[in-house]
């Protein structure tokens, strides 16, 4: 979604020939590895001028279409827009299928119109949000609306595991909105949920019809405080706990300062330094602590993997100590862990998180920090370094402990 592409620029034009406005601006980080919904979908146009908006916004999607509709030149067509063939005899082998897609690529949005049929139907399709579930990806909600005349991409909801009430919070950013065919969006008659997208013009139609409901993201704008300075892990947690919080670091918040951690264990650390930002900015944080443990060197550097090589060492005096400490020895076994200590209201809560993998010979790749470019996860060719930040992200200690952290904020706040 970097630079604005030719293809880009003919869409935004012909949208606003026809004119809708496209919202370009707010798109989350998550919509570049998601399934990412598509509704109101009430007729082929629905489906074309959303993909238009899409590909306006800059945001590449993948979709599956039935076979039958590959046939020259629509079918040429219809891969360039980023359509697969399937064929529907084998319907059930299609979650495994798009699972594996986005567990294997480093940016793909997956679309899907949770509806399954351009009918009226008051009930979703629940296959998105298996496949999120077990691809580890959020669910970014993207829309078109004939009442605005206006197509987007909203915020992010990670699947906390309870579907129905998910589904149920995720359909309220769709009250209102109209499809091309009146009457075929059960979501419709809902009070409309968004009007700081119309007109005045619009939004008086709209209360002599179905009425205004302002819709609040669950959390709207809710403010946590990271106690970490590294920007790296301020990115990390925003893009794992998603757009309804906003995550501050301690850069945020003009505290320059380091907090001490003089515990000897990870939870000990996490701890203090989430109790010190706590009684310092009196809100809603967390903090963690990881400690990369290596088997061969009795589970060390662990809790001072920051200070391996000394107080103010770079992280490539940590890994030039680690490998040369390493040097001849077999048994190359490690794992990171992460604990995050949160505290709310004053109450603690901890979450961990733990990944398998070895040190290899030497580094390799340059993306991540630390000790990425030596630690290589199981059933991995790649090191950290070598992965994408979202294919780090998914599969990480942090994330883990991130995750279970905004599993516990879905029904704590
Ligand atoms: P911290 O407690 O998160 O600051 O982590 C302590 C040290 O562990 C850091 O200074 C890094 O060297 C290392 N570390 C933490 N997380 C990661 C990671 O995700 N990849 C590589 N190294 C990490």
């Amino acid at each position: 979604m970097k630079g604005i592409t030719v293809a880009m620029r003919i869409n935004r034009f012909l949208l606003k020939l026809l004119r809708y406005k496209i919202d370009w601006i707010n798109i989350p980080p998550e919509a570049k590895k998601c399934v990412l919904l598509f509704a109101p979908h009430t007729s082929m146009l629905d489906f074309v001028i959303g993909k238009m908006s899409l590909t306006a916004m800059g945001v590449k999607t993948v979709f599956l279409i039935k076979k039958e509709v590959f046939f020259f030149p629509l079918g040429q067509l219809l891969r360039a827009l980023g359509g697969m063939p399937i064929d529907r005899k084998h319907v059930r082998k299609f979650p495994l299928f798009v699972t594996n897609l986005i567990v294997n690529s480093d940016e793909i949005a997956f679309l899907v119109a949770p509806e399954g049929t351009r009918k009226r139907t008051c009930e979703w399709k629940r296959g998105f949000y298996f496949i999120a579930q077990q691809a580890r990806v959020p669910i970014v909600l993207g829309y078109l609306d004939y009442v605005s005349r206006r197509g987007g991409v909203g915020h992010a909801v990670w699947p906390s595991g309870n579907m129905d009430a998910d589904i149920a919070e995720m359909q309220k950013y769709y009250y209102g909105l109209h499809g091309r065919n009146k009457g075929m969006f059960h979501l419709e008659e809902k009070p409309y949920a968004h009007p700081e997208w119309l007109t005045d013009k619009q939004k008086e139609k709209v209360m002599q019809t179905i009425g205004i409901e302002a819709y609040m993201p669950p959390i709207a704008g809710r403010e946590i405080v990271f106690a970490t300075h590294n920007l790296h892990k301020k990115e990390e947690a925003q893009a794992i706990l998603g757009c309804r919080f906003v995550i501050k670091s301690l850069h945020d918040l003009n505290f320059h300062e380091e907090i001490s951690e003089t515990a000897d264990t990870l939870k000990g650390n996490a701890w203090q330094k989430a109790r010190f930002a706590y009684e310092k900015f009196g809100c809603s944080c967390f903090a963690d602590d990881t400690g990369l443990e290596v088997e061969a060197l009795d589970g060390a550097p662990g809790v001072y993997s920051a200070r391996y090589a000394g107080e103010s060492c770079s992280y490539a005096d940590n890994v030039q100590k680690l490998l040369m400490a390493m040097n001849g020895i077999e048994n190359r076994k490690a794992c990171f862990k992460t604990v995050i200590a949160f505290i709310l209201d004053g109450n603690e809560y901890f979450f961990e998180g733990k990944i398998e993998g070895e040190i290899t010979l030497a580094p390799r790749g340059n993306h991540g920090f630390g000790y990425d470019s030596v630690f290589q996860p199981i059933g991995e060719i790649r090191t950290f370094a070598e992965l994408s930040d979202s294919e780090k992200n998914s599969m990480s200690h942090r994330g883990m402990a991130l995750r279970a952290l905004s599993k516990f904020l879905l029904t704590a706040i």
